[in-house]
C-alpha cells in the first residue's frame, strides 16, 4: 500500500455518529454561504477524510456530456479519469440517481459491476449529488479497504451532508 494511504479502521454505529455530526458542523462552518463547487468538493473530502478513520479514497466523478463521468477532486490513490454511465458503481448511481452500498466489491463483476481503480478498495459507498435546481453534478464515491464499512448510518449522513452543501 502507497506510504501515503493507511488502511481503514472501522467504526461502530456510536462512533458513526460523533464523527459524522463532527464533520456535518465543520463542513457547515467552513464552505457555508459558499457558492464554489470545487472549494466545497476540495473541502467536503478533505473534512470527512479526517474525522472518518475508514475513509481510504473520497472524492468525486462530475458529469460530463450526456453519458460519462470524469474524475473531480479527491483524496487518495490515482482515480480512473473516465467512467461511462452504467458501467461500475459509480457509473450505476449517476444512470439510477440513488445511493448504492457495496459490502464487498470482490463479489461484482470487475469492469462491469466494479470498477478497481485500486485494488485495495474492498467495500463502497457511492452516492448522487444534486444541484439546488435538481441537476446531476456528479457521484459522490468512498472505498474503504476493509469488508462491509459503510451502511443506513452513513447513507443518512452523506445524503445529508451533500444536500446541505450542494442543493442549496
Ligand atoms: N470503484 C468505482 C470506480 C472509482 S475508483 O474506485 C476511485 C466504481 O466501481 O465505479
Amino acid at each position: 500500500m502507497p506510504y501515503f494511504v493507511r488502511p481503514s479502521v472501522n467504526l461502530n454505529t456510536e462512533e458513526k455518529e460523533v464523527a459524522y455530526s463532527l464533520a456535518h458542523a465543520a463542513i457547515a462552518a467552513t464552505v457555508g454561504g459558499e457558492d464554489n463547487e470545487v472549494m466545497k468538493m476540495a473541502t467536503v473530502n478533505s473534512l470527512l477524510k479526517t474525522y472518518l478513520p475508514y475513509y481510504y479514497w473520497v472524492g468525486f466523478y462530475l458529469v460530463h456530456g450526456q453519458r460519462q463521468l470524469i474524475v473531480g477532486p479527491y483524496q487518495g490513490t490515482l482515480g480512473c479519469l473516465y467512467i461511462d454511465f452504467g458501467r461500475g458503481v459509480c457509473g450505476a448511481v449517476a444512470a439510477s440517481e440513488r445511493t448504492k452500498i457495496v459490502a464487498d466489491t470482490h463479489v461484482l463483476e470487475e469492469g462491469k459491476e466494479h470498477i478497481a481503480c485500486d485494488p485495495n478498495s474492498r467495500s463502497e459507498i457511492v452516492l448522487p449529488v444534486h444541484r439546488a435546481d435538481g441537476s446531476l453534478l456528479g457521484v459522490f464515491d468512498v472505498d474503504s479497504t476493509e469488508e462491509a464499512s459503510f451502511d443506513a448510518v452513513d447513507q443518512r449522513w452523506l445524503e445529508q451532508i451533500l444536500r446541505d452543501t450542494f442543493a442549496v
